[in-house]
């Protein structure tokens, strides 16, 4: 496939970004989204040109850093995977896509299509956490018997990777898809309820710090999440935040 892209370019956190359009060869429909930038960012090189700077890690929908907005999607056009696992079978020979950095104000630019999502950091170091005491003899295994829906709902909840895909798609650049679901997956089960007041208290305050917008219940979030996190975590973090007030 030979295609044309419309790809962000932006020097640093200070500089002033715009569009610029690429052409990019050879490229087979088995390459993953990565691999096609990958293959640019050959080409470019060979003709002395600044590659694409873009995140990237496991590269297998694991670690979360692929953050890309594809044809005006997060992630692309697929459903239930991140950028890294989106193939080039999704497009046609002589496409034009465009490619853009998650947008979001707590999420500043660094550079092209890396951003700085430190914030979630931020939010999960608040009381994304449970301390446990570690010294002494491990409990045993099923010590604590936990009803299966609750340890499923817990892991569904888990499976956020801190993409970022929620707030960037959000109209209102809202991160209570991702708050959420690190705080239902220890609101569920009973080693996090000793410090649940404090968590959603803490992780909401820090949220609201970092500049992120309020819900406005658009459901954008959870149709864009590679992860399929609910939107019943919302309405969980809610009662939770609730019940804390109280
Ligand atoms: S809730 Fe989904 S979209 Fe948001 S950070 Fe977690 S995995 Fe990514
Ligand atoms: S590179 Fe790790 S999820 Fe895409």
């Amino acid at each position: 496939m030979d295609l044309t892209l419309k790809i962000w370019r932006q020097e640093g956190p200070k500089a002033k970004g715009k569009m610029v359009d690429y052409k990019v060869t050879d490229i087979s429909e088995h390459m993953s989204f990565l691999e096609m930038i990958d293959v640019l960012n050959e080409q470019l090189v060979a003709k002395d040109i600044e590659p694409v700077a873009f995140d990237h890690d496991c590269r297998e929908g694991i670690c979360g850093m692929c953050s890309m907005y594809i044809n005006g999607e997060a992630h692309g056009p697929d459903r239930g995977i991140t950028t890294c696992q989106l193939h080039m079978r999704m497009f046609n020979d002589g496409d034009t896509i465009t490619i853009e950095p998650f947008r979001a104000n707590a999420f500043p630019i660094i550079k092209d299509l890396v951003v700085d999502r430190t914030s979630f950091e931020r939010i999960q170091q608040a009381g994304g956490y449970i301390s446990a005491p570690t010294s002494g003899n491990t409990q045993d295994a099923n010590a604590i018997l936990i009803p299966k829906h609750d340890a499923d709902e817990a892991m569904d909840a888990a499976s956020c990777i801190g993409c970022g895909a929620c707030v960037a798609t959000c109209k209102n650049s809202s991160a209570m898809l991702f708050v959420s679901a690190k705080v239902s997956q220890f609101a569920l089960l009973p080693q996090g309820k000793i410090e649940a007041a404090d968590r959603v208290l803490n992780m909401v305050k820090q949220m609201d710090t970092e500049g992120f917008g309020n819900c406005t219940n658009t459901g954008a979030c959870e149709i864009e999440c590679p992860k399929g996190i609910s939107l019943t975590n919302i309405a969980r973090l809610n009662r939770e935040f609730l019940k804390a007030n109280l």
